[in-house]
C-alpha cells in the first residue's frame, strides 16, 4: 500500500509555506518552481501532459537547458536565500540544473521531527546518522529537534554548502559532525567501532563518486541497508528515499524490512509528489519510513 500525501500549506509541523517554496506548473518536459523570489523553469523529463497554466511560465527569472546551462534576467552565478519555518537555506543554480535543494524532503521534515523529539523526550540525545547528505535539510531539520547528527557526504562542495545552511539557521552551535566521506565506507568503519544510531537517513542517488570508489544504487544499496542495521540502536527509525523509476516502492520497502528485520506492514511507504497550484502533478520518487 503507497500512501499518496503531499505537503500542504497548512500543515503545521510542516516547513513549507505557499509563499516560499511552490510548484507552480509542471507539463511539456519541464516544471515551473518558486523559491523565495525566484521563479525556475527547468527540465523534468517525468512532466509528460502539457502544461496546466501556460500564462505563469513568462515569470521564471532563470531557465535551465542542458547544452546552454542557466539564462535568463537574473545572474546564474548569484546564491540567494529561502527561509521554510526556522531555518535558512541558501540556493544555488547548479551546472546541472539543481539548486541544491529538493522540496519534496519537506514531506519528510514533519515526520522526522517527530521521531528525534519523541526520543529527546526520553532522556538520552538521539544520535542521527544522515548519509548522502547533500545539502543538509534533513541534518538541519534532526539537529533543530534535538538530536547529535553525523552528516556524510562524499563532496566537499556539498558539506560547506551544509555548514552555512547550518550557519544560516542558527544551527552552527548544535552538535554536527561534517564528514567527506563514503557512505558505504563510513557505516563499515563504525559497524568496526561499535557505534550506534537511533536514526539513520538515506537518500542514495543512482550514481554518485566518492573518491576512487562509485556507488551504484542498483548494486549497492543492500549492502548498505544490512551495514546500516548493523550500527542501528534496537528500535532506531529508519528513512530510505528513492528517485529513481527503477528502484520502486515495492523493492523499496522489500529491502529495508529484510535489512532491519521488521514486517513490511511496519513500514509507511509514502509516493513523494509535488501538486502545482496549477493543479499539475509531480511524482518525484518514493520515502520508506520505519518509525517508533
Ligand atoms: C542527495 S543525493 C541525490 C538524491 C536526490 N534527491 C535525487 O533526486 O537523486 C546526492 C548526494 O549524494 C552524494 N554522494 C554521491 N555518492 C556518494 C557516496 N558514495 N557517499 C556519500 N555521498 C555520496 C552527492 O555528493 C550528493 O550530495
Amino acid at each position: 500500500v503507497v500512501h499518496h500525501r503531499r505537503v500542504t500549506p497548512s500543515d503545521p509541523a510542516s516547513l513549507e509555506t505557499a509563499d516560499t517554496v511552490a510548484l507552480l506548473d509542471a507539463g511539456a518536459g519541464r516544471r515551473l518552481d518558486r523559491f523565495g523570489d525566484r521563479v525556475l523553469d527547468r527540465p523534468h523529463p517525468g512532466a509528460l501532459a502539457s502544461p496546466m497554466d501556460p500564462d505563469a511560465w513568462p515569470a521564471a527569472d532563470l531557465r535551465f537547458d542542458r547544452g546552454p546551462g542557466w539564462r535568463g534576467r537574473l545572474d546564474p552565478s548569484e546564491p540567494w536565500v529561502v527561509r521554510l519555518a526556522t531555518l535558512t537555506v541558501e540556493l544555488r543554480a547548479t551546472e546541472s540544473g539543481g539548486v541544491g535543494f529538493f522540496p519534496e524532503q519537506l514531506e519528510n521534515a514533519a515526520w522526522l521531527d517527530a521521531q528525534v523529539r519523541r526520543r529527546a523526550t526520553r532522556g538520552a540525545q538521539p544520535e542521527v546518522l544522515n548519509l548522502f547528505a547533500h545539502t543538509g535539510l534533513l541534518t538541519l531539520v534532526a539537529a533543530n529537534a534535538g538530536a547529535a547528527v553525523t552528516h556524510v557526504d562524499a563532496a566537499r562542495g556539498a558539506i560547506a554548502w551544509a555548514r552555512r545552511n547550518a550557519e544560516l539557521s542558527g544551527l552552527a552551535g548544535r552538535p554536527v559532525r561534517w564528514l567527506a566521506d563514503d557512505a558505504l565506507g563510513f557505516v563499515r568503519r563504525e559497524a568496526r567501532r561499535a557505534q550506534r544510531y537511533d536514526g539513520i537517513l538515506l537518500d542514495p542517488p543512482s550514481y554518485g563518486h566518492a573518491g576512487r570508489r562509485t556507488w551504484r544504487l542498483d548494486t549497492d544499496v543492500v549492502e548498505l541497508l544490512d551495514a546500516c542495521a548493523a550500527i542501528a540502536s534496537p528500535d532506531a527509525f529508519v528513512l530510505l528515499t528513492g528517485h529513481t523509476p527503477e528502484y520502486d516502492a515495492e523493492r523499496m520497502a522489500s529491502d529495508v524490512s529484510a535489512a532491519f528485520r521488521v514486517p513490511r506492514r511496519a513500514l509507511e511507504v509514502v509516493a513523494l509528489e509535488l501538486v502545482a497550484r496549477s493543479g499539475a502533478r509531480l511524482g518525484l520518487g518514493t520515502a520508506v519510513r520505519l518509525g517508533r
